[in-house]
């Protein structure tokens, strides 16, 4: 029954409805429903569809592939390549941009992903997803890697579908970020949760704590304090929550509040930063700000950032807009040296940053 209800499609034609290219944008986000409907369908399956596994290859970042990374890649390009609405696509299993085959007409649209983020948690049966940004391309001809190297706040549509107990899409095109479940009876996606908001405040945050010493002071900082509750600066207790997929803790950041670190760390010298910023960071900071949270690299806007290669990895703080703004603050005490390096009980100084952390 889809009387009362909003389809995804109805939805995307009512938001973009008017000018120019707008008709083509929510066309091409309908034909990422349906991509995404096709990884749903073999995410579900398990290990009865024999997806389940490792390919024996490794994507751009070194990673290994699993089958349905590149299962999932796949979905995405057969979906939106045919229809003459992308002039290229990028994704975080693909080298270089995918060239349109030949007989495929050029469309206004870069499409960048990651088909299937967390994919390291499918053969144990948690929570994965794809996030998807739509940037525009304005050249004529096929587009080179520098056109998409545009920031963040170019983005014309952005969102992420999460694979768990039900099947959900959060996509904003610049006016709120909305949600919809997918209903398997009749195979489209419902709007259920229209207009979502972050609260402004939290007390529950998430992030790998077996990094926590190779972080940077800041973040230091900010999770000794959380830890302290009650009896800390803070003066509240806090909760964490860490599913190592990062849409699953972005979806419950915007069920509910919370904010979600991948900071710098110094772990691996040589890869001091997790997450990519081009379909990883740019979408869900857009997602973010559009429910009115905040999403920072620590020093910057996340999507102020220009990109300087497709596969860039950033540091990654978003969620609940005034913690946010409690760890940029943090950065810049620790950058400009205000943060007080000695510990006095009297007044309630911290030890934290002893001379030896500085960088
Ligand atoms: O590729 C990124 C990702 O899988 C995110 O989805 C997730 O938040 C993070 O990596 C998990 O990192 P870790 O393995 O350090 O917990």
């Amino acid at each position: 029954m889809l009387q009362g209800r909003t389809t995804i499609s109805k939805f995307l034609i009512e938001q973009l409805r008017g000018a120019d290219d707008q008709a083509d944008l929510a066309a091409l986000l309908v034909d990422v429903t349906a991509a995404v409907k096709a990884i749903a369908s073999m995410t579900a399956k398990g290990a009865l569809g024999g997806y389940l596994g490792s390919l024996g290859t490794e994507n751009v970042q070194g990673e290994t592939q699993k089958k349905l990374d590149v299962l999932s890649n796949n979905a995405v390009i057969q979906a939106c390549e045919w229809g003459g609405l992308v002039a290229g696509m990028a994704s975080e299993e693909m080298e270089e941009p995918y060239v349109l085959p030949r007989q495929f007409e050029r469309g206004a649209f870069l499409l960048v992903f990651d088909p299937l983020d967390g994919s390291s948690n499918i053969d144990v049966n948690v929570s994965v997803g794809t996030i998807f940004s739509v940037l525009r391309h304005s050249k004529i001809g096929d587009p080179s890697v520098t056109d998409y190297l545009r920031p963040g706040i170019e983005q014309v549509a952005a969102g992420y579908a999460i694979y768990g107990p039900s099947t959900m899409m959060v996509i904003t095109v610049g006016k709120g970020t909305h949600g919809f479940t997918l209903d398997r009876e009749i195979g489209n996606f419902i709007l259920t949760h229209p207009d979502l908001k972050i609260p402004e405040d939290t007390t529950e945050f998430a992030i790998n704590a077996s990094n926590e010493r190779f972080w940077e002071p800041p973040v230091q900082r900010y999770v000794a304090e959380c830890k302290a509750g009650k009896t800390g600066d803070r003066g509240c207790d806090f909760n964490t929550r860490w599913i190592a997929s990062m849409v699953a803790d972005v979806h419950r950041i915007l069920m509910r509040g919370g904010i979600f670190m991948y900071p710098k760390d110094a772990k691996d010298p040589g890869k001091p930063w997790r997450l990519r910023l081009m379909y990883e960071a740019n979408p869900i900071a857009l997602i973010v700000e559009q429910a009115g949270g905040a999403a920072s690299t620590g020093r910057a806007r996340i999507l102020e950032v220009t990109p300087a290669a497709l596969h860039q990895r950033v540091p990654v703080m978003l969620g609940s807009k005034n913690e946010i703004e409690r760890l940029d603050r943090y950065h810049r005490e620790y950058d400009n040296g205000d943060d007080k390096p000695f510990a006095s009980p009297l007044f309630k100084d911290r030890s934290l940053y002893g001379g030896e952390n500085r960088a």
